[in-house]
């Protein structure tokens, strides 16, 4: 069994390890988690707030098991995710489900132009990519307008007692009770459990999110804190991509006080900047070769507008993208406003 790297995480190897662990993966999510997999499930559909004819993505989708809750609403649903086996159980799982598509992608070089989706999410993905940032920068960039991005992922228990005793189950039970399972998952657990251990704390992840252009940023804790729940909107006025400069156009050979002089001799010519960062649209990287069942998603309807009623950050200070938002309050205590 795969035993990736937590400091490194390198792609191959994660991807490697949800091969092998894809066949008996949501069984194994439903016994470790005793159950609560498919309550933290329901908690992330609703802040979703899937819609008919929403487009949303969900990423390091794996078998497609939350895709198929927000394909319940009438969404149409991109899976994308790079385990081939993972997906392979996932199309299987979901054939004949015509509203999820199974596609290959990296988080962190997504194959689909700006602006394509109403929404992206993505559950216990996170924490196994190599570039956590980047992905969210990714989500960010794919979402339309005032859409919303949503991350499930575990995290920080508030209370200590609590920490320390799922510390404890994680490091001893779970390796044990997984490879009971499935014989060959318990050095996957392992490395879950480690990069569980060392994957930050709510705040910090909200900081992540705000980092990537989100706005609005909040999370709310479930089962204690094992789980987090936070979500972002993508601003209405979406940063632009600033335009590829014309390279300068070469100077008059007559005007060129170096002409004539040997290589060697000449100054360098006025050192050119690279050309502003690009924004990947439509990749043609490997993701996009790679990408077999993949197309590309047709510009998404503006179907979810009003999603973003369904949740309201609490306690929110400003945000650094968009300084106008003004979150309202909330009574939910375990809803933490992070902007
Ligand atoms: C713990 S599973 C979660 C699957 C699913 N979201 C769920 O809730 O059951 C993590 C998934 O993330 C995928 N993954 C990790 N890094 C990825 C990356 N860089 N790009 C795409 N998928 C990635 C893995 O292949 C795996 O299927």
């Amino acid at each position: 069994m795969t035993r990736p790297d937590t400091t490194t995480k390198h792609a191959t190897d994660v991807s490697a390890m949800f091969d092998e662990v894809s066949p008996k993966y949501d069984l194994l999510n439903d016994v470790l988690s005793a159950g609560n997999s498919r309550l933290w499930r329901i908690a992330t559909t609703r802040a979703i707030a899937p819609r008919k004819g929403m487009r949303i993505l969900d990423l390091a989708a794996g078998t497609g098991t939350s895709s198929a809750a927000l394909a319940a609403h009438g969404a149409h649903v991109t899976a994308a995710d790079f385990s081939e086996g993972m997906l392979a159980e996932g199309r299987r799982r979901n054939a004949g489900n015509d509203l999820i598509e199974f596609v290959w992608a990296d988080a962190t070089q997504l194959p689909f132009e700006d602006n394509s989706f109403d929404a992206a999410t993505i559950s216990y993905g996170l924490r196994n990519v190599s570039e956590p940032k980047q992905a969210l920068t990714e989500m960010a960039r794919v979402v339309k307008p005032g859409g919303r991005v949503v991350i499930a992922e575990f995290s920080r228990p508030s209370s200590e007692a609590v920490n320390w005793a799922y510390t404890k189950y994680n490091r001893h039970v779970l390796p044990r009770v997984a490879g009971i399972i499935n014989r060959d998952a318990a050095e996957a657990y392992k490395y879950l459990n480690e990069s569980i251990e060392e994957w930050p704390a709510q705040e910090e992840l909200a900081r992540w999110l705000r980092e990537a252009g989100l706005e609005r940023v909040a999370y709310r804790n479930l089962t204690l804190g094992i789980v987090a729940l936070h979500r972002g909107f993508v601003p209405r006025e979406k940063p632009v991509a600033e335009p590829e400069k014309a390279p300068p156009a070469p100077a008059p050979a007559a005007k060129d006080p170096d002409a004539g002089k040997p290589a060697a001799e000449k100054k360098p010519a006025a050192e050119k900047k690279p050309a502003a960062k690009k924004k990947p649209a439509a990749k043609k990287t490997t993701a996009a070769k790679k990408t077999t069942a993949a197309k590309k998603p047709a510009a998404a309807k503006p179907a979810a507008e009003t999603a973003e009623k369904a949740e309201k950050p609490a306690a929110a200070s400003k945000p650094k993208a968009a300084p106008k938002a003004k979150p309202a309050s909330t009574s939910d205590s375990n809803k933490r406003g992070s902007e």
